[in-house]
């Protein structure tokens, strides 16, 4: 019995698309790749946590999984990407998160546990859209200065490959980051960690 068979079935995941951030697929061009642990209704409908297979997101990918009815977005961050956030801070409304929602682990220049694992809501904190990837190769339509991340068509707010929204945006806050825990290498589960766990 694989790892994934022997887990509670409340929790198992559902990993439902993937995007190439440095290629032409883009979200809305995302292809489904696994859909293999489908909660119940009812654990879902409770939110209950989702458990992640990870192992196949390789570099540069985004995974969308659906937690509490959300787009939760899971990014293996290239080296690249990791670089493109440092020294953008006076160009951003929130740079050290002070204002915005995430777990405290994720409170760091970063956002997130481990520097390679982007977890966070794909969802705009203006009015709920939900952005689009656009990569470094994007500057003849997000400006030469764009070094990649997320775009918000509905009113126009930027975001960095950490979710930190763009000064001008009309975003208020940086993406959300919901609780997670990295159970290991291949295993994610989102929407439980240990301080929700303690509450
Ligand atoms: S909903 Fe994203 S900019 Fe308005």
């Amino acid at each position: 019995m694989s790892e994934q068979e022997k887990m509670d079935p409340t929790r198992r995941n559902l990993l439902i698309a993937t995007s190439v951030a440095g290629g032409a697929a883009g979200l809305g061009a995302a292809v489904p790749f696994v859909a293999s642990m489908i909660p119940s209704q009812r654990a879902r409908a409770a939110g209950a946590p989702v458990e992640v297979d990870i192992s196949r997101i390789a570099p540069g990918e985004l995974a969308v999984i659906e937690w509490r009815g959300k787009p939760v977005w899971v990014i293996r961050r290239t080296q690249e990407m990791l670089d493109s956030l440092k020294g953008a801070d006076a160009r951003l409304t929130d740079p050290a998160s002070k204002s915005s929602e995430q777990p405290r682990y994720a409170q760091n220049e970063y956002r997130s546990e481990k520097p390679e694992l982007m977890v966070m809501e794909g969802v705009c904190t203006h009015l709920g859209c939900s952005p689009q990837l656009k990569s470094s190769d994007a500057k003849a339509e997000m400006g030469a200065d764009w070094s990649g991340g997320f775009y918000c068509p509905c009113h126009g707010s930027k975001f960095d490959y950490a979710g930190r929204v763009f000064r001008g945006a009309p975003a208020p806050t940086n993406l959300i980051v919901p609780p997670y825990t990295i159970v290991s290498e291949s295993t994610l589960v989102i929407g439980e960690d240990k301080e929700t766990k303690g509450a």
